[in-house]
């Protein structure tokens, strides 16, 4: 048995939606009067866990093992949380195998508090359920947010690419209804956002009913939320190619609020592997949605997955996935190796990939992406743009933000975090972008 804990720390793992959460569930436990610590001096220690790809698991079991021997050194015992993906997957057999105090799933975190006041006093302490009843409505009003904030508006996936856990751990396609999103955006606003970042497994699946009884999807929200004041920009991310809507595509060319920015996964080029993968879209389907999406929007900057090395995969196959990132020009996309998820079709299939070949293809497709981003990059050189600062640099004076691409730009200014300031960018690095101020514009 524990003591109830006084501190806490939350350590999120994987997307954007788990840091999403992980900052929630600070909330609520702030909410609940434990102060927050670092996670080596905490009482509690939430492990917000990614089950992803391989050795996400594994590392969870390293990371406990670690924060209890880094504790023990100092004779504490912290108690120890597992939240997320893995805690879904993997239920009572976390708490069997490494004897962690709390087991909560990614639909049942606001039962979190509870879990921690059972688990003080010795009880088991795990939730896994998907209940009907949201979360959201129990959670505490946002209060102080970074200038860059997500907001969680769609959750689950109905898709079922037959390599991904996504569907089994985090559930069915729901989305939030229209009026939590509006007043949640409100609140972000309120508490410091500039830039709203919309977000989901599956984004523009979501729908809703604004006030008047109308059906909408994804566009429609985004043309609510342009309407809020004091939020400068939005944003949006993760799509699936078969629910990017012509209306969706049509806000990108006239709404302003809206970034030049598309994440929009292909995971493969050739049709062969991407109907072994249920994609549902072929590379010919992707292709048009992105010459649609160029039309509406000429500057957008296009981003993606890729995973190599799907089963059976070939090199005619992964030279197709090499020829779609040429036909494409991507400002930044994300590449891994195919890793065989436990339950999922394609952990089962035939003619699974060796390490070298995948390890060759990944370097391959990099090489490739790194190229295209340098090329993106350099293009912007020359442009003035508007930077949302984030954070101060390390040297003196010098601050980072994004610029509406989603470039990290660097720049000496005396804005402060916040503020939107216009840049001429004046040099592109490896990673980031090097700006000089012009105006300030009024925060
Ligand atoms: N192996 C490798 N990559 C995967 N992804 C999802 N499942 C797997 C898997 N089993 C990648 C996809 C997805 C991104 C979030 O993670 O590219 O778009
Ligand atoms: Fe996973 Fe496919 Fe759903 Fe994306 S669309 S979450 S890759 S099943």
């Amino acid at each position: 048995m524990k003591s109830s804990p006084k501190t806490f720390a939350v350590k999120s793992f994987g997307c954007q939606m788990n840091v999403y959460d992980g900052d929630r569930m600070a909330e609520l436990m702030a909410a609940q009067g434990l102060t927050p610590a670092d996670a080596a001096d905490a009482d509690l220690v939430v492990l917000n866990t990614c089950h992803i790809r391989e050795k996400a698991t594994e590392k969870v079991y390293s990371d406990i093992g670690r924060i209890r021997k880094d504790a023990g050194k100092q004779g504490r015992a912290p108690m120890i949380a597992i939240a997320g993906c893995v805690a879904q997957a993997e239920g009572a057999e976390i708490v069997r195998r490494a004897k962690v105090d709390v087991v909560v799933g990614p639909q049942a975190y606001h039962n979190l508090p509870d879990l921690v006041a059972k688990a003080a006093r010795g009880e088991a302490a795990l939730d896994t359920d998907m209940p009907v009843e949201t979360k959201f409505g129990h959670l505490p009003a946002r209060r102080r947010v970074p200038p860059s904030a997500f907001l969680t508006v769609q959750e689950g996936c109905d898709k079922f690419c037959t390599y991904c856990v996504v569907p089994y751990t985090r559930g069915a396609e729901v989305s939030r209804p229209w009026g939590a999103i509006v007043d949640e955006a409100q609140a972000l606003v309120d508490a410091g956002a500039r830039e709203i970042t919309l977000l989901g497994q599956n984004v523009n699946a979501w729908t809703g009913t604004d006030a008047r009884g109308r059906d909408g999807g994804l566009d429609a929200l985004i043309r609510e939320l342009d309407t809020v004041l004091g939020l400068a920009r939005i944003r949006y991310t993760t799509s699936h190619p078969n629910d990017m809507t012509q209306k969706l595509i049509d806000a990108h060319a006239d709404v302003e609020k809206l970034m030049p920015f598309l994440h929009l996964p292909v995971q493969a080029g050739s049709d062969r592997i991407l109907k072994a993968m249920n994609r549902s879209h072929s590379r010919d389907s992707y292709l048009r949605i992105l010459d649609r999406v160029r039309a509406a929007r000429p500057d957008i900057a296009l981003s993606g997955d890729f995973i190599v090395g799907f089963p059976g995969e070939t090199d005619a196959d992964f030279a197709e996935t090499l020829s779609l990132v040429d036909a494409v020009g991507y400002a930044q996309a994300f590449s891994f190796k195919y890793s065989p998820r436990p339950g999922t079709p394609a952990a089962g299939m035939d003619d699974q990939i060796a390490p070298e070949v995948m390890d060759d293809r990944l370097q391959r497709l990099q090489a490739a992406l790194n190229r295209d981003q340098s090329a993106f990059n350099a293009g912007v050189v020359g442009r003035t743009c508007d930077v949302l600062i984030e954070r101060k640099g390390k040297l003196p004076g010098q601050m980072l933000g994004k610029s509406p691409w989603l470039q990290s730009v660097h720049l000496i200014t005396d804005a402060g975090v916040g503020d939107m300031v216009e840049v001429d960018i004046v040099r592109a690095d490896p990673n980031s972008l090097a700006g000089m101020e012009r105006v300030k514009i009024a925060a």
